[in-house]
């Protein structure tokens, strides 16, 4: 199974990253968001993205056209009748996932493939809301997908041998290195990655070292590109609470319970670089 057409329901960090990866591949791509304003939006994400690259000569002007050529920006899911791939890039809520998979599933043909990037939901769950459940996996993508190159591929209970395989190929396509891995919460990245960000906050929170000290000591004595706390407000805090308590939920385990520090700061509106505030201040 070829994968050529490819929409992307979600214009947002991810959905933005993933459809212009795919879109650079050479896939025809269309992109879904709710209103004319979100999809301006998110066209100008992937425009500046690219034309940074253009700047900093790793792309000619020429191709950044002819990428963004190949993408279709549109308010109606009609647009992805004729797709081979339909990867979803949404908010990370199960009964909102769950709706958009199903009436997916009465748009798209049968050889169609569902792919949601959630981080932590069960892929399993979803598949169950469509009648293609064989024809369903996780493509978890990392921000920024332009630049980090792996892509985790899930396959549920119900998965087909062809929809895997056709969805690795389709990640190596992207230029991404796949890494397989079964329907389990949080699948292998977020399974570690989780509780040693929850640790950090842990140890900020008993008064360890500073959060300077911490983010110096992952990144210089472990080669970490950002420290865990510089990350933490780079994913997200909300985002990052949120997987957490899916996770917890799943295992009832003490490594994945969010600590109240990061309760507390998710309360008071600070999210990270997203709100300009997190546990480092990005205002100024
Ligand atoms: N076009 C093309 N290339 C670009 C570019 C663009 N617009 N912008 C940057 N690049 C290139 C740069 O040229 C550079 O390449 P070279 O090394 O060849 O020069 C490279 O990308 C890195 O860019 P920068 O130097 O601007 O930035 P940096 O070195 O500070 O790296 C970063 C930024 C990639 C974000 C790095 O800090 C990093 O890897 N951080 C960790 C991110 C991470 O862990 N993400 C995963 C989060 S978890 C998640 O997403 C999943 C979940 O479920 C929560």
């Amino acid at each position: 199974m070829d994968i050529n057409k490819v929409g992307v329901v979600g214009c947002g960090l991810m959905g933005s990253g993933i459809a212009q990866i795919a879109a650079q591949a050479g896939c025809d791509v269309v992109v879904r968001e709710v209103d004319e304003a979100l999809c301006a939006k998110g066209k100008g994400k992937i425009e500046k993205f690219l034309g940074k690259a253009v700047e900093k000569g790793k792309m000619t002007e020429e191709d950044m056209n002819a990428v963004l050529g190949r993408m279709t920006f549109t308010t109606e899911l009609s647009g992805f009748s004729e797709c081979d791939l339909v990867v979803e890039a949404i908010i990370e809520n199960l009964d909102i996932k769950r709706e958009l998979f199903a009436e997916l599933d009465t748009i798209c043909p049968p050889h169609t493939v569902f792919a949601s990037n959630t981080s932590s939901l069960s892929v399993g769950d979803m598949a169950a809301s469509t009648n293609r459940a064989a024809n369903f996996v996780g493509l978890h993508f990392f921000n920024p997908v332009p630049l980090m190159k792996l892509v985790e591929v899930v396959r549920t209970l119900e998965t087909s041998d062809e929809a895997f395989d056709a969805s690795c190929a389709f990640g190596e396509k992207v230029g991404k290195v796949v890494v397989r891995a079964k329907d389990s919460p949080g699948f292998v990245v977020n399974l570690l990655l989780v509780p040693y960000l929850l640790d950090a906050i842990r140890a900020l929170e008993s008064g360890v070292a500073t959060k300077e000290d911490i983010d110096a000591g992952m990144k210089l004595g472990c080669g970490h590109p950002m420290g865990p706390l510089e990350l933490l407000d780079f994913v997200g805090l909300d985002t990052t609470m949120y997987i957490a308590d899916i996770m917890f939920h799943e295992f009832k385990q003490y490594r994945y319970s969010a600590p109240p520090m990061l309760r507390r700061l998710v309360a008071s509106g600070r999210h990270g670089r997203k709100t300009r505030y997190g546990f480092y201040d990005y205002r100024k």
